[in-house]
């Protein structure tokens, strides 16, 4: 039984999810977990309920997701790239994202089921025998447009269930997982060979705070989003920024005052060692001039600032395996058999 996961269930009345805009403003990368943080089941599965009805290409929803408590399966952390290993131990839930191409096998079936109900409609000029020669059984579109299909459905899908997370007060991170990750997760978890693993998620409530220390970088709005054609911007009008910080959606550009000695106590109390903690100045972002490509390197700080921004944290309170030194992650994988390409 995990200990990770609480049952029980609150009235409607008691939950007071963030709203749509403030979830979306506030929903950060989150990487530093409260590791004994029981997470209740229910808002597990509002994540996943989320990621059932967000939208997929013609219905087709390839979403897959394979769900694992931490301390069911101590060690699953070995089987992530080298940069999450950290964030995967002390997350008390994991969730596996998949795509599952043969969900796009039935195309014809998922948008007759479309007409069925009501969405698709004659006046948009569905037809039942238009469909079927279009879309015959077995699937006649190439793989390459299907993975395309896939990535974007599952994206949307993972992103629903962030926000649910984030609107609940808990936090997640995505992770990329290295060629012998994807080897070992498709034996763990049974994928079958149609099953395409794409993303760890870790799950909990943050140690950090929720905001991350502040929202991360991103190019000028005038860079991203145009107006009839490329080079003609979209005008970010700054009555409407005001506008949206007020209602939430756009916060406090990081880094946020603390941040740095957040970061620090949350290494110290996490037993990462003084080698671990970080020893630059933290700024704004360089974002903002992405033809330029700005990307000075930050300022060292002085020993002492260094030992001054861990100063007063908090005893450690859980171990981790420290697979920030390589010499020590290499040593583990020695000693418990795990070859270069696991
Ligand atoms: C598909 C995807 C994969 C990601 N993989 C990783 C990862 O392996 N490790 C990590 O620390 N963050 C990962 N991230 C988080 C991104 O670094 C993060 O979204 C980005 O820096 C913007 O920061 P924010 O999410 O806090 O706004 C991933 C995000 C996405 C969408």
């Amino acid at each position: 039984m995990s200990e990770l996961i609480v049952d029980g269930l609150p009235q409607a009345s008691e939950v007071k999810p963030l709203d749509t805009f403030d979830s979306i403003g506030l929903r950060r990368s989150i990487r530093w977990y409260e590791p004994n943080k029981p997470v209740e089941r229910w808002k597990v599965q509002a994540m996943l309920e989320a990621s059932r009805i967000a939208p997929s290409a013609g219905n087709f929803n390839g979403q897959r997701a394979i769900v694992v408590y931490r301390d069911e399966d101590p060690e699953i952390w070995e089987f992530i790239s080298d940069w999450s290993q950290i964030t995967t131990q002390m997350a008390p839930i994991l969730i596996f994202w998949c795509y599952d191409l043969s969900a796009y096998d039935v195309q014809g079936q998922q948008l007759h089921d479309l007409m069925r109900t009501g969405a698709l409609d004659k006046a948009h000029g569905w037809e039942y025998e238009r469909v079927n020669r279009l879309f015959p059984l077995p699937a006649i579109l190439p793989d390459f447009i299907l993975h395309r299909l896939a990535c974007i459905d599952l994206g949307n899908s993972i992103q629903n269930s962030i926000l649910t997370a984030t609107s609940l007060g808990l936090g997640c991170c995505l992770n990329g997982a290295s060629g012998g990750a994807r080897r070992n997760v498709k034996d763990k978890f049974n994928l079958p060979p149609s099953y395409v693993f794409c993303w760890l998620m870790t799950v909990g409530y943050p140690s950090e705070n929720l905001d991350g220390g502040g929202t991360r970088g991103r190019p000028p709005f005038e860079t991203m989003f145009f107006k009839g054609k490329v080079g003609q911007p979209f005008k970010r009008d700054a009555a409407t920024v005001e506008l949206l910080k007020e209602l939430k959606m756009i916060q406090e550009p990081g880094p946020t005052p603390g941040r740095l000695e957040e970061i620090n106590k949350l290494t110290k109390r996490f037993g990462l060692g003084d080698d671990a903690l970080t020893d630059w100045k933290l700024g704004p972002s360089q974002l903002n001039d992405p033809v330029n490509a700005v990307d000075t390197k930050p300022e060292p700080l002085s020993p002492e600032e260094v030992a001054a921004s861990a100063a007063g944290a908090p005893e450690s309170d859980f171990t981790l395996v420290p697979t920030v030194k390589r010499e020590v992650l290499d040593k583990y994988r020695a000693d418990k058999g795990i070859g270069d390409t696991d």
